[in-house]
């Protein structure tokens, strides 16, 4: 059996990163000794997904705990708020990464009075919760997120939601891998996620890496599939679902749940609760990162077009809720209207909030 893919790695004086932006082709781990380093590794999508961005951003927080120098607990909360204001402005939209900040200051209020190395101590603890939390989480999306995919023979997939966007064997994809275990016949179209090819160079090796049938398609070869009768589901993890099911997720979602729709199909997002933002009525209220344009223009440094040509590169798009099937969280599946089964879920959810 296949050993299971954990890129986030925890060793005390430093977080250790599977460095995606080599794969498949280089296995490589950066160090991550400094606050910095996290915020920059955030950044750069040496780590991406929303889970795995929130869990990396709590370590950070306990790195500058370890690395504190400072004498007094004033100086040290003032630093922690420092590294934890540093990382919230790593990236915008995925909202699990300032729930997971959130929490980590929480922990930080609780423990006003205590020693330096005391508050270190709990805040890694945090840390190391909220990663195996996420871990947990994500076999339950995969349960949950399976039992919609029984039957299936192809299933199409965007972005890459595995064990390397998470803490643990993913959202959407563990929902993948889950059904593929029950059903050997199980298909997956991994599209490739242009611009920055999380499916070409993400999901495809953690697809082959679970031994599941795939083929590798280009992003606008999707609509030609369904109309051939060749998709029976679609998939998809999430980086902020607010309260209408309104759904942010990587660029070009929304132009699946489109088609889906036009082709009868249907669409589901999976995400843990930590993905809900709830104080959020809309999709018109998420800010959606603005990547660079170098992206576009030199994909994996490729240069396929003039580098001073003008550029439009949003990260994520947001799907409207009435073009969700359905939405799997860690409680459940959720259906419409989603004002109502979101916020039951929210209550019924065991994750610290
Ligand atoms: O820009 P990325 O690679 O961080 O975007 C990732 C996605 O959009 C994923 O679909 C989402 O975070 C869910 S990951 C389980």
């Amino acid at each position: 059996m296949a050993t299971a893919l954990r890129p986030i790695r925890w060793k005390k004086d430093a977080l250790y990163l599977l460095e995606q932006r080599l794969l498949p082709f280089r296995e490589t781990w950066v160090k991550c000794d400094t606050v910095e380093k996290v915020a920059r590794a955030i950044e750069d999508m040496t780590v991406r997904g929303a889970p795995a961005i929130g869990i990396t951003a709590a370590y950070g927080v306990a790195l500058a705990a370890f690395r504190s120098k400072s004498k007094s607990p004033a100086g040290f909360k003032k630093e922690i708020e420092k590294a934890i204001a540093r990382l919230r402005k790593t990236r915008p939209t995925a909202v699990n990464l300032f729930w997971a900040l959130d929490r980590m200051q929480r922990q930080l209020k609780k423990m006003k009075g205590a020693s330096s190395s005391d508050q270190a101590y709990w805040l890694e603890r945090e840390a190391v919760e909220i990663h195996k939390e996420d871990e947990a989480l994500c076999g339950l999306l995969g349960k949950y997120g399976a039992r919609l995919l029984a039957g299936c023979r192809n299933v199409l997939t965007h972005c890459n939601t595995g064990a390397l966007a998470t803490g643990g064997d993913g959202t959407a994809l563990s929902a993948i891998t889950t059904a593929a275990k029950k059903n050997r016949k199980l298909h997956v179209w991994v599209d490739e996620t242009r611009p920055y090819l999380q499916g070409a160079r993400l999901t495809a090796y953690e697809v082959a890496h679970a031994r599941i049938p795939f083929h590798l398609i280009t992003d606008n070869m999707s609509a030609s599939l369904m109309k051939q009768g060749k998709v029976d589901a679609i998939i998809v993890g999430a980086d902020r679902i607010v309260a209408n099911g309104d759904t942010a997720n990587k660029i070009g979602t929304y132009a699946l749940a489109v088609m889906a729709k036009a082709h009868g199909i249907p669409f589901y997002v999976s995400a843990p609760t930590t993905t809900l933002d709830l104080t959020k009525r809309t999709g018109k209220e998420i800010v959606i990162e603005q990547r660079n344009p170098r992206e576009v223009t030199h994909p994996q440094g490729y240069p396929i077009a003039k580098e001073d040509y003008p550029v439009y590169n949003p990260a994520f798009d947001v799907t409207p809720g009435e073009l969700i099937t359905a939405i799997v969280l860690e409680t459940g599946t959720c259906r419409p209207p989603y004002t109502k089964s979101l916020k039951k879920a929210l209550a019924n959810s065991k994750v610290v909030s």
